[in-house]
């Protein structure tokens, strides 16, 4: 992987709508997007199809959507310059996953961690669908139908993307050249935040509330999740040698702070983990702050995210379609 910004490429990448989003998905994958969105083509989905392969609430579906693609915008995606819609709005998505599936090898789909980890978490056998054993196949068509070059995901994501280059290659190879060959694009300091409760497990939504910071979480929530956060035994404050809990504080403080690793050693050199975890709740409520005035605005009013979201569908539709319709014929398909 290349550590060089990409650029004049076709970016893609998209969240779930299924519960409110974190410093990892932030730090892991948005500010990414921010980065690579002015010298790129970048498409940016908000996955719905995706939230409905594990149980979930149809009711308050719609507003998980619209907090994400408010998430979006409050984060700084530039609605003018990058594609934003709802996976859901443009049909070529789940036909293209379709046509994939019957070249998707079934030994290759067994062996996705994500897959393995969420059937674990479901209560039963009986809750674990089909749509969650397929969903890497529809993560492929998303990413295959804009021909994308460069997915900006966090670490876990990794698994899929090799897999939807897989998918390409044996299309291609099938059915003669239709898709670009996409790579990941997986920052290199804060590819895997860690829960703040558990080191040893990422960060992540669907575990306690006080593992996460969620980007809404109020200045207090934060001071104290902060301050309950798991610690390691010996205080060190060291990039390389700091245990996992403290490495992982370390690099939150980093990615919100934008400091040198050095510089940052030095700050805490003599200070305690409590002075530490004061600044560190200090750096991430004030990074936060412009972010949650942003996010409010556009939350209160949905009239113009909506406009935002039936552009974003069509220009989308546009590229999907026509990537579609070759699929199709090369497929044999009239
Ligand atoms: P998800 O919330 O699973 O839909 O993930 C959305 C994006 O955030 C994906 O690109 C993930 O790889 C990224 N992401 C999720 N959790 C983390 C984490 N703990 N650390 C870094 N990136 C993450
Ligand atoms: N599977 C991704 C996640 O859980 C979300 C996703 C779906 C995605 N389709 C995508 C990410 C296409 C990048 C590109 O985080």
């Amino acid at each position: 992987m290349s550590t060089e910004l990409p650029s004049n490429k076709t970016i893609f990448s998209g969240i779930q709508p299924s519960g409110v989003l974190h410093i990892g998905n932030y730090l892991g994958a948005i500010q990414q997007w921010i980065a690579l969105q002015d010298a790129n083509d970048a498409i940016f989905c908000i996955v719905d199809e995706h939230a409905i392969t594990v149980p979930y609430d149809p009711k308050t579906l719609p507003d998980r959507v619209l907090d994400v693609a408010a998430t979006y915008i409050a984060a700084g995606i530039d609605p003018e310059k990058s594609i934003m819609f709802i996976q859901s709005h443009v049909s070529a998505h789940t036909e293209l996953a379709w046509l994939l599936s019957t070249i998707a090898p079934y030994g290759n789909m067994s062996r996705m961690t994500q897959f393995k980890e969420k059937s674990k978490k479901l209560s039963s056998k009986d809750a674990i669908s089909l749509a969650l054993f397929s969903y890497p196949v529809l993560m492929a068509a998303d990413i295959l139908l804009y021909g994308t070059h460069v997915v900006p995901v966090g670490e876990d994501q990794k698994q899929h993307i090799e897999l939807t280059r897989l998918l390409a290659e044996r299309f291609n190879a099938q059915f003669g050249e239709t898709f670009t060959i996409p790579e990941p694009y997986i920052s290199q300091t804060s590819a895997r935040i860690m829960s703040l409760a558990d080191a040893t497990k990422k960060m992540s939504k669907s575990d306690a509330e006080k593992s996460y910071i969620a980007l809404t979480d109020s200045p207090s929530v934060i001071r104290k999740k902060i301050a309950s956060a798991v610690t390691d035994t010996d205080t060190a404050f060291s990039f390389a040698k700091s245990g996992p809990a403290v490495k992982n504080l370390l690099a939150i403080y980093k990615a919100f702070s934008g400091k040198e690793e050095q510089e940052i050693e030095k700050e805490f050199e003599k200070k305690t983990y409590k002075e530490f975890k004061t600044a560190l709740a200090d750096t991430i409520i004030a990074s936060l702050e412009p972010f949650q005035k942003k996010y409010n605005d556009i939350r209160s009013e949905d009239t113009e995210l909506r406009l935002i979201l039936g552009k974003g569908m069509h220009r989308a539709q546009g590229i999907a379609n026509a990537t579609l319709h070759q699929a199709k014929k090369n497929m044999g398909l009239i």
